[in-house]
């Protein structure tokens, strides 16, 4: 099996059509978070599945107003929550999430759907419209709907790795 190609086509989409996305796939989506890596295996994820309009408003407003994003018809915030490891280590949570967040882009990818993971919001102000405590970090909310536009490619740098 070879998942390159999904890798590279994956863009970040911020138009969409006015087609829903269903149960169905949004739980395909969460599936393919679910089984993502994490450290000592703690998973420390929560998901929220955002459909309402009232609510996507709040979140988009948040999220330095990026008023696009009310055109994708789901949003799915993705939330470290320290409370599944219970030892402080933060940036363990965030981590780990952020390979399940990344799993959702690539499982939408596989599934014909468009996405774009965005995080310019202030922290504190996005866990209270979400009625959040301290022990969660938003480490991203991801726009999910069908494309309305084809992004050209972002550049990537040139790795240059050593072989020890
Ligand atoms: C952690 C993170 C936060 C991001 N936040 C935003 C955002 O708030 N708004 C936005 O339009 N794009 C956001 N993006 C998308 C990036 O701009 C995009 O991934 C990058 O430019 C590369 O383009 P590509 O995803 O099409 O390959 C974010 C991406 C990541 C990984």
């Amino acid at each position: 099996m070879n998942i390159l190609p999904e890798i590279a086509n994956r863009r970040s989409v911020r138009k969409y059509t006015d087609k829903d996305i269903t149960d169905e796939q949004v739980a395909l989506l969460i599936e393919a978070a679910r089984l993502a890596p994490s450290g000592s295996n703690k998973q420390p994820w929560d998901f929220l599945v955002v459909r309402s309009v009232e609510m996507r408003k709040k979140i988009s407003e948040i999220d330095n107003n990026q008023t696009w994003m009310m055109t994708a018809p789901v949003f799915i915030v993705c939330i470290g929550n320290e409370r599944y490891r219970g030892d402080g280590k933060m940036e363990c949570v965030i981590r780990d999430s952020a390979i399940a967040t990344e799993h959702i882009l690539l499982q939408a990818e596989h599934m014909g759907l468009a996405a774009c993971w965005t995080g310019w919001y202030d922290q504190n102000k996005m866990r209270q419209v979400l009625e959040l405590d301290e022990l969660c970090y938003v480490v991203g909310v991801v726009t999910i709907g069908y494309a309305e536009e084809k992004p050209t490619g972002t550049p990537r740098r040139v790795i240059k790795y050593r072989t020890l």
